[in-house]
């Protein structure tokens, strides 16, 4: 069965702590925090003081997926702000070797993402370091979007890797996960499923995240 992470980008800021609760009650996996620095993506949003704030009021692990320029200057304040897993961008970190050393040094899982146009290759020589692969599925920036569809054959390539590989990582993947869409792409091989607006922008949010765990 595939993990929910729903991401809070799409929830009601002005009541975290109650749109967490619920995604809670919903029986979510982890809390998906999309943090945007206006640079690397054209949005702003969160930082560790917001994480911090909410860690309070939630045991689920935070899922904290970074989309920001030079990930490698942050790295402490996200994990003592109660990140579980921090995921910084391939095109984002020069060194990324260095980064992801970093983070597992600090004692947090370690994620690496790609946007759409990164080939997998990208990561062929980083792939045994990390404990998550994010697949992005729409150009990071904004909830809501449409899945891209040439990203299947990614998500299958990567995951033959792993299997071939015989690595334990997880694959995630991000954007334009509905409820109609979940099953072929959890099919694709995919081990954690990331959704904002399919969660947040309908009626009933633990509904929604309990539907998302009926696959
Ligand atoms: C986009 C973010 C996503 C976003 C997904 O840059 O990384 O996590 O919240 O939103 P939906 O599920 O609405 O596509
Ligand atoms: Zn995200």
């Amino acid at each position: 069965m595939a993990k929910i992470s729903p991401s809070i980008l799409s929830s009601d800021f002005s009541n975290l702590s109650d749109q967490i609760n619920k995604i809670e009650m919903g029986g979510a996996d982890l809390v998906h925090i999309d943090v945007m620095d206006g640079i690397f993506v054209p949005n702003i949003t969160f930082g560790p003081p917001v994480i911090k704030a909410i860690r309070k009021n939630t045991s689920l692990p935070f899922d904290v997926h970074l989309m920001i320029d030079s990930p490698e200057r942050f790295i402490e304040d996200f994990v003592e702000a109660g990140a579980d897993i921090i995921t910084v961008h391939e095109e984002a970190s020069i060194h990324l070797h260095r980064t992801i050393q970093k983070i597992k040094s600090l004692g947090v899982r370690a994620g690496v993402a790609l946007n759409p146009s990164t080939p997998l290759n990208a990561i062929e020589y980083i792939l045994e370091d990390v404990d998550m692969v994010l697949i992005m599925t729409v150009n990071p920036g904004f909830g809501g979007q449409a899945f891209i569809p040439g990203m299947e054959k990614k998500i299958k390539k990567l995951r033959k890797i792993i299997d071939d590989r015989g690595l334990d990582i997880k694959i995630q993947v991000d954007g334009g996960v509905k409820l109609d869409n979940a099953k072929e792409i959890i099919d694709y091989g995919v081990d954690i499923l990331v959704a904002g607006s399919a969660i947040f922008n309908g009626e009933d949010i633990i509904e929604n995240t309990k539907a998302f765990k009926a696959f």
